[in-house]
């Protein structure tokens, strides 16, 4: 009796259960289609989803997600969107929460570089969503146009503060890069990244938001100080975090970047994803057409691609008219991502060329997640590289330490030696590393870099240089460009302690003759 009774009550309660989820299936809302996720005053985002039972799949870079990215219960929507760029991170991901009210309604996002912030949910047809591909222009080789002969130097607003910045932010960071003495050694571009623009006017013109009420006057104050300035778009309708790209503007954007004054343009494929494919050819074809442009202006504006390395870069953005092309996804600051991004260039190492750089992406020096050895492991490794030096941190609050290694001119000196050879790996010993590279003159900047959690002692033998050292009387001088001092040319071999995930950079020259 007892066990009927089980089984009467289990079979209620499973038929209750049934029915409550077929209810709810029933009266929920399909949320299957298209949304658009719009801030004030900031940017919007698309998303496509598709909605099975609860389970809600959102389309990602690589189509469709294969496991649900959140789920709707009641009327209450969850989702957890991971990031698209870089290897898989349960960190970075993408929160939307909302209570979901017919086509329109209130929802907030947390993703990895932002606070929480409230928005509008708002069905929106295909179109809006993914506007139609454009015709591409057919594939040539553009001139080039004689800019960045050795890598740029500069700042960029997007490592420290993303979109959170305006207009007397960017003015503050020029007013320091004249005062901490960044310009004296180099650093030229102050780069406004993602968070400037605003929607298009009647006439189809972009402009800039609230933050950014008059992208012309900042301009003029940024080369008053005696910098050029730099702005950032995309090939596609938005750029990543959602602001105004020029997809379908080209012309008129780079028109209006060069009647403003800017001197430098960063170029980010981010929702041309969706528009086009991430093919060689379509990323060519897309980035020629900006870089025929900006041509067209007659203004000398250095062009920044930034596809994250997409379909080899390095073998066709010159083409395509560019100065420097970024080769990796986009850089943290911690020792891991640095050390990915850097050392995965020595792979393409022959291809930077005077006028058309390889750019592992900014610098996070100063951010304060990297301990000064790493820090000074990353300018070491960008300057080996030759790759753009685009400070990422507020100029405001350096540290001593943090200038020290920004404005030590003689690591600087190595990336912009004009000499076109290439960084070559000397010797890789375990997580031991020397990198060598031919400098002007007859000499060479040598780089012992210790990738290992502990100390470790790294050599390499002074002929291994071949500087024809000692020949004809000349002597051998050696420099350590961390310490500022001359390094003793002694013996067959040099040895250095170098701490963890640190580096000892020298500078190698064979000097006069000696006259005996
Ligand atoms: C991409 C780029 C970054 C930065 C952001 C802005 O992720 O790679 O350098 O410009 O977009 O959203």
């Amino acid at each position: 009796m007892r066990m009927k009774r089980f089984y009467a009550d289990s079979l209620f309660l499973a038929l209750t259960l049934l029915f409550a989820q077929v209810a709810v299936a029933w009266g929920q809302t399909d949320l299957t289609g298209y949304w658009k996720f719009s801030v004030p005053n900031g940017g919007v985002n698309f998303l496509e989803v598709k909605q099975t039972g609860g389970q809600i799949f959102v389309s990602g870079r690589s189509g469709m997600s294969q496991t649900p990215y959140g789920a709707l219960q009641g009327d209450r929507l969850h989702l957890e969107i991971p990031s698209p760029f870089g290897p898989p991170d349960p960190k970075r991901v993408t929160v939307y929460d909302a209570v979901v009210k017919g086509d329109k309604f209130s929802a907030t996002r947390k993703s990895p570089d932002e606070d929480v912030v409230a928005g509008t949910l708002e069905r929106v047809t295909r179109e809006e969503a993914f506007p139609a591909r454009l015709p591409l222009p057919e594939l040539r080789d553009l001139p080039d146009n004689g800019l960045a002969r050795t890598p740029p130097m500069g700042w960029n607003s997007w490592n420290r503060f993303h979109d959170k910045f305006d207009d007397a932010t960017v003015r503050r960071m020029a007013d320091v890069m004249v005062s901490s003495g960044m310009r004296d050694a180099g650093y030229t571009y102050i780069i406004v990244d993602e968070g400037w623009s605003s929607y298009r006017d009647k006439n189809g013109n972009i402009t800039g938001n609230a933050r950014f009420p008059d992208m012309k006057a900042l301009a003029d104050y940024v080369h008053s100080k005696g910098l050029k300035i730099g702005i950032y778009s995309s090939p596609g309708p938005q750029v990543c975090g959602g602001y105004q790209g020029s997809y379908g503007h080209e012309e008129q954007d780079a028109k209006t970047f060069a009647e403003w004054g800017y001197d430098y343009l960063k170029y980010d494929w981010c929702s041309a994803f969706g528009i086009y494919q991430p093919t060689p050819a379509d990323l060519e074809g897309a980035y020629q057409k900006m870089g025929e442009a900006l041509a067209k202006t007659g203004r000398p504006i250095v062009y920044s691609l930034c596809e994250y390395g997409l379909g080899d870069v390095w073998t066709w953005g010159a083409k395509a008219g560019g100065n420097l092309w970024r080769t990796t996804f986009d850089i943290a600051d911690t020792w891991a991502s640095m050390e990915r991004n850097g050392f995965s260039q020595l792979d393409i190492a022959q291809y930077p060329q005077p006028g058309h750089w390889n750019d592992p992406d900014m610098l996070e020096v100063g951010n304060g997640g990297m301990t000064g050895d790493e820090y000074r492991t990353h300018m070491s490794l960008w300057a080996m590289l030759r790759a753009p030096l685009i400070a990422g941190n507020d100029l405001r609050v350096m540290s001593d330490e943090t200038k020290s290694i920004l404005m030590n001119t003689e690591v600087i000196a190595i990336d912009q030696d004009p000499t076109a050879k290439p960084v070559q790996i000397l010797s890789v010993d375990g997580k031991s590393e020397i990198l060598v590279r031919p400098l002007e003159g007859n000499a060479v900047a040598v780089g012992l870099f210790n990738r290992g959690d502990d100390p470790a002692q790294i050599s390499f033998r002074w002929d291994s240089l071949h500087l024809g050292a000692y020949l004809g009387g000349r002597t051998m001088t050696a420099r350590d460009l961390w310490r500022h001092e001359a390094v003793p040319v002694a013996g067959d071999s040099f040895t250095a302690t170098v701490p963890r995930h640190g580096v000892v950079l020298l500078r190698v020259e064979v000097g006069s003759f000696r006259f005996r």
